[in-house]
């Protein structure tokens, strides 16, 4: 597939931490929503990466699968629209990960942030293992394997596409080199027609000689026009440009998920090991309830005492799920006194239920009948198998194992 094509493609993946909040909505799922409109989109649960930090606790894992894949379907994840698999479902990502690790230099994997956070952080965990230690390149062979332009993740995950970069850039670097590149190169420019032909030389060279950026997006707009060029010529145009070789794993991107903060019912970030959530499908009356006691702006201690909003984590709400003229009455009721936030928080009550409502309407069937979540993951699977197995006969045969 070209760059053209590869950035066309989504991929992204979650653990299976079970039921989702709505900071996984906000922050996450929405926008996977958004994308699978977009994008050809791949999403997955990650369910290996929960055993790189929690070997010892596996009980829940099948379950938590389960209900986390419920919660995206509830959010509107339209298996229509974009593919869901289970990565242990394709041990594709175990031979794509081993055949990555051989060219990783253990000094990448050590400098991860997140390596050294975590040891930190986790210090009730073993991760002094392997699996731990090679995680981030786990994550980039699930990323390489789909030859996904874009990475929707948070920003703790940005380190890790950035390894996927550079581990694609090794990769190409090393295995996309044949014997007579440059005259293969020079061969399929011929094939262009010379108007096109002329052009992607003049192009090739504003970058190559000149750092020119914007006449390599030329030249890749322009090869990807191309339609008599074979699928390896152009290959092997695309990595001319760069005057490597081939480029055998294109280089993906990040995109940073917009992090719509949704605070917590203490006003921390909302986070269930702050156990401060609110799930989604969450009933209606304990949505009622958790709201009511929802912290707010200790100025207002009493019901005569004005506040401020920019102080409450219960406007933070209302950015999230009022229009203008709510806000401007809850900011305007607040600094005045003029009204109590038990006031406040009734518009947010029925914001939150209203959505959660068609939430809990959508997952019903597949609580009704798991078997129908079961088979979108089969199939899911299936469509990502696809794309996994012609992403490794590339890859086998760059690296010169392909004889069967
Ligand atoms: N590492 C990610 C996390 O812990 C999950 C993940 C695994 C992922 N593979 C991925 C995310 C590939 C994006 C792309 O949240
Ligand atoms: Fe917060 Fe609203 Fe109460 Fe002001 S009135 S402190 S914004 S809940």
């Amino acid at each position: 597939m070209s760059s053209n094509e590869s950035s066309h493609r989504v991929l992204s993946g979650m653990r299976p931490t079970g039921r989702l909040h709505l900071g996984h909505f906000h922050g996450v799922v929405k926008n996977w929503v958004q994308l699978q409109h977009e994008y050809e989109c791949f999403f997955f649960v990650a369910d290996w990466h929960a055993l790189t930090t929690n070997y010892e606790h596996t009980q829940d894992i099948e379950q938590n699968t389960f209900d986390m894949v419920v919660d995206w379907l509830a959010a509107g994840v339209n298996p229509g629209a974009a593919t869901l698999f289970v990565q242990s479902w394709l041990p594709e990502h175990a031979e794509l990960h081993v055949l990555l690790s051989m060219i990783t230099p253990v000094s990448w994997l050590e400098r991860v942030p997140s390596y050294k956070d975590q040891q930190a952080r986790l210090n009730d965990r073993d991760l002094a293992t392997f699996g731990f230690l090679g995680y981030p390149l786990l994550q980039s062979a699930d990323i390489l394997m789909y030859r996904a332009g874009n990475v929707p993740v948070g920003a703790d995950q940005v380190a890790h596409v950035e390894l996927t970069r550079e581990i694609a850039r090794r990769f190409n670097h090393i295995y996309g080199r044949e014997p007579g590149f440059e005259e293969q190169a020079i061969a399929a420019i011929g094939k262009m027609g010379k108007k096109a032909g002329r052009l992607y030389k003049e192009l090739r060279r504003g970058y190559v000689e000149q750092g020119d950026s914007e006449a390599l997006e030329r030249a890749r707009a322009l090869l990807g026009e191309q339609a008599n060029l074979s699928i390896g010529d152009r290959e092997r145009l695309f990595g001319y440009l760069e005057g490597s070789g081939r480029i055998i794993l294109p280089e993906p991107q990040a995109l940073l998920n917009d992090a719509a903060k949704v605070p917590g019912m203490d006003g921390e970030k909302m986070s269930k090991s702050y156990q401060n959530t609110i799930s989604l499908r969450e009933a209606a009356d304990s949505v009622d309830k958790k709201i009511r006691t929802m912290k707010t702006d200790p100025a207002r201690a009493r019901r005569k005492d004005p506040g401020n909003p920019a102080n409450c984590p219960v406007f933070a709400l209302h950015e999230i799920y009022s229009d203008d003229k709510t806000r401007a009455w809850a900011t305007e009721g607040c600094i005045s006194a003029g009204i109590g936030c038990i006031d406040c928080k009734k518009p947010l009550i029925d914001a939150i239920n209203a959505e959660q409502e068609t939430m809990r309407e959508r997952a019903q069937q597949f609580e009704n009948d798991p078997d129908l979540v079961h088979s979108i993951l089969a199939e899911g699977s299936e469509t990502a198998r696809d794309v996994a197995r012609e992403t490794l006969e590339d890859v086998r045969a760059a690296i010169g194992i392909s004889h069967r």
